[in-house]
């Protein structure tokens, strides 16, 4: 008998229970032996008395700790107290899987160090993209390869923002109130709007995929709260959408590493995810582009991922994985010949529009009457690269009263 425990029982870790009831008939016909589960660790044990094994509930880890557990499974999310307990389950000899992306982005090297020195695994494939295979097929399927590039969208709540304001015309404000709403946001949604939550799962990519250490705190990260209707409009006229794309690159020895609002062709493959919708473009120098796509949160996708990685440990497929030791140096502006769509303001557009044309050969302008004294001027501008870019950003701004809105780059 293989017992298990579990830490959390929300909406992930309900899920998990769920799927281990509907596969339970199968796994007995496979295998002789059974997963059992020990105990399940909760805050308020009153607020899951309604729930299949409501007996087995403690909220006291200790009694988690007294059971005779294979493997510790982390859903209760959020860096503590799930560190120390991760921490202490694999120090104790104990498997772990965990969906935490906050735990694996932080302190992910440290404890696959620590499961190594105790010959036992962690396994986290739901901390990246809710249900869709990505990190066993990156560290396994792509071994061969070297990877040269990752854009994704692997934030939910925002991809749900955007596509509301996209498709709907909706402000930031009702389309962040519909997402929470109806679940999708968290009532205080701060990680994912300004960008972090899929900063740290950019950084847990990248790090397996460049195999080299990105901090996301080092990366630049910009959310989505500062994304108008005005930004819809002007992008819909270029045929685009707006979306938060995490982006990393490697340039030689260094990384490239982002999370940004970007201009996204309409039609494309990231122009295409809606709503709670993730999607991951991998490109090796092998296989070319592959895309990952799916659910990248909710209940039975993200307990599927769990799941499977249950049964990785229970079959006990073992790998040994571990993060590198070494950081990997971060570039931190876009270093290659790219189209940038550009928003200024100011009282006098001729002026905006001859020095944008003097500082960029392709460029074309689009002009904007926001009130009597004020005019937009939207441009889409190809330069050779961010840095050159801000410079001339620079020299427009110091022609007159000349404002600069905001930049997205096209991908
Ligand atoms: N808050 C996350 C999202 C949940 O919106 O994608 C899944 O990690």
């Amino acid at each position: 008998m293989t017992s298990v425990a579990l830490l959390g029982y929300g909406v992930v870790g309900t899920g998990v229970v769920e799927l281990l009831e509907r596969n339970r008939e199968r796994l007995r016909g496979n295998n002789s032996e059974d997963i059992s589960i020990a105990k399940i660790l909760v805050r308020d044990k009153k607020k899951h008395s309604n729930k299949r094994y409501s007996n087995l509930l403690t909220d006291n880890i200790e009694d988690v700790f007294r059971e005779n557990i294979d493997i510790v499974i982390e859903v209760m999310g959020g860096l503590y107290p799930a560190y120390e307990y991760v921490k202490r389950s694999l120090s104790s000899r104990k498997h772990v899987v965990t969906a935490n992306k906050d735990l694996i982005a932080e302190h992910g090297k440290e404890l696959l160090d620590i499961a190594k020195d105790n010959g036992v695994t962690l396994h986290f494939e739901a901390s990246v993209g809710g249900g869709i295979p990505i990190l066993k097929p990156l560290k396994e399927c792509l071994v061969g390869n070297e990877i040269k590039e990752i854009k994704a969208i692997i934030n939910g709540t925002t991809n749900f923002i955007l596509s509301k304001m996209y498709g709907e015309n909706m402000s930031y404000t009702e389309a962040l109130a519909l997402a929470q709403k109806l679940g999708f946001a968290e009532a205080k949604p701060e990680s994912d709007v300004l960008g972090y939550d899929a900063g740290r799962k950019l950084s847990i990519l990248s790090t397996i995929a460049y195999n080299k250490r990105i901090d996301w705190k080092s990366m630049n990260i910009e959310g989505i709260t500062d994304i108008d209707e005005l930004d819809f409009v002007y992008a819909k006229r270029l045929n685009s959408n707006i979306k938060l794309v995490g982006l990393s690159k490697r340039y030689g020895d260094k990384i490239y590493a982002a999370v940004k609002p970007m201009l996204v062709d309409a039609n494309s493959t990231l122009g295409r995810i809606e709503n709670e919708n993730n999607a991951i473009i991998i490109e090796g120098d092998a296989v070319g582009e592959v895309v990952f796509s799916g659910k990248g949160a909710g209940m039975l996708p993200t307990a599927s991922a769990v799941f499977s990685d249950l049964m990785d440990t229970f079959q006990q497929r073992k790998e040994e994985f571990l993060f590198n030791s070494k950081i990997a140096e971060l570039e931190s502006l876009w270093d290659t010949q790219s189209e940038w769509m550009l928003r200024f303001s100011g009282e006098n557009s001729t002026q905006i529009i001859s020095s944008l044309h003097e500082s960029f050969s392709t460029c074309t302008t689009e002009i904007n009457k926001i009130s009597k004294d004020i005019v937009e001027v939207v441009s889409l501008v190809k330069v050779e690269n961010e840095r050159e870019l801000n410079k001339r950003i620079g020299y427009i701004q110091s022609c007159g009263k000349t404002s600069f809105v905001k930049k997205f780059r096209k991908l």
